[in-house]
């Protein structure tokens, strides 16, 4: 290389001009979304449709892997050992900010081991039932319930799930005692309730509607304010006599040390895919809906999960409950 040619190369690489930044070369490789809980449940399901749009942006495959165990925090422990490099991520629900009010021994800080990269949904809790359940609509349901409490089974998909926080706010608000059936997620609790195996599960609308629709599980009241306009016969909890608000979010993070180009760029492909009008249709049909634009920032996602691990400790300390293990 004669001498122009070599100043001039240092001058391209003094403005970094020579080389790809990592925000164009990323994602070099499929990229891994972990789902703390089993196939088939809602939190698989947003992510199966998420990534399906991500990929189109990222050009690269985005492959689910359910990591499922004790409450979702298996996943997260999963993601928190992998490479800070965008190439795995995790989608989890408000259970990843419940979590240090649960486990005393995680193995992580919740407050430092995650990276946020976006929001992406918000929804409402359905309780519902197998047909075969004597309560047809939720007035006699919730005195039926109350009484009967000791021999009926409630499913969940561990401590500190969604669907294990709705089970206590429930026992809660009854006053009675369920028995609790632990699952390692809500997809397979759901079957077992549709085959009648189960009595009682409180899930997420994302995976209680289709149920409902096609007649195949018994909805009693859903946890939002407002009705539901897909379920629009389903009243509220307030409507049944009940108290119990319960609003559920996902977001998607990286581990800690993700560098911001890479984390910008996961961002803008969660944005895109947000925007997508199958992801819309979806979502809408699911009952659940994204959160307004402009909490699409990873700094909106960031307050949100910090505000969420210090309410989730302090209402969980209040009620008594400790952290164990
Ligand atoms: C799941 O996907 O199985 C649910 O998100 C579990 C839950 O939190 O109830």
């Amino acid at each position: 290389m004669n001498i122009t040619k070599r100043a001039a190369l240092a001058g391209l690489l003094s403005l970094g001009l020579a080389t790809p930044s990592l925000a164009q070369t990323f994602p070099t490789k499929p990229i891994t979304v972990i789902v703390s809980f089993a196939a088939g449940g809602p939190s698989d399901v947003i992510a199966r449709l998420l990534g399906e749009q991500m990929s189109k942006t990222l050009g690269q495959p985005v492959v689910v892997e359910n990591i499922a165990g004790a409450g979702g925090t298996a996943g997260a422990k999963r993601l928190v050992a992998a490479d800070p490099d965008g190439h795995t991520i995790l989608i989890h629900h408000l259970a990843l900010a419940a979590a240090p009010a649960l486990y005393a021994n995680l193995g992580y800080d919740t407050k430092a081991a995650f990276a946020p990269i976006g929001l992406v949904n918000t929804g409402p809790m359905v309780i519902t039932s197998k047909l075969a359940l004597p309560p047809t609509d939720a007035k006699s349901f919730f005195p039926y319930a109350k009484e009967n409490a000791a021999k009926l089974t409630v499913a969940h998909a561990g401590v500190g799930s969604n669907s294990h926080l709705c089970a206590v706010l429930m026992s809660q608000q009854l006053g009675a005692k369920f028995s609790q059936v632990a699952y390692r997620g809500t997809g397979p609790a759901m079957n077992d309730l549709v085959g009648g195996q189960i009595d009682i599960l409180c899930d997420q609308s994302t995976s209680a509607i289709p149920q409902i629709q096609g007649k195949k599980i018994r909805a009693y009241a859903v946890t939002s304010a407002q009705r539901l306009d897909v379920l629009p016969e389903t009243p509220t909890m307030a409507e049944a006599g009940a108290k119990l608000d319960m609003t559920i979010w996902h977001g998607l993070y990286a581990p800690k040390d993700t560098p911001v180009a890479v984390l910008d760029k996961l961002n803008g492909a969660l944005r895109v895919a947000l925007k997508d009008p199958a992801v819309i249709e979806k979502f809408k049909a699911f009952g659940t809906t994204a959160f307004p634009e402009a909490e699409w920032t990873r700094d909106a996602h960031a307050k949100l999960f910090a505000a969420e691990i210090d309410k989730w400790a302090a209402s969980l300390a209040a009620a008594g409950v400790k952290p164990q293990g």
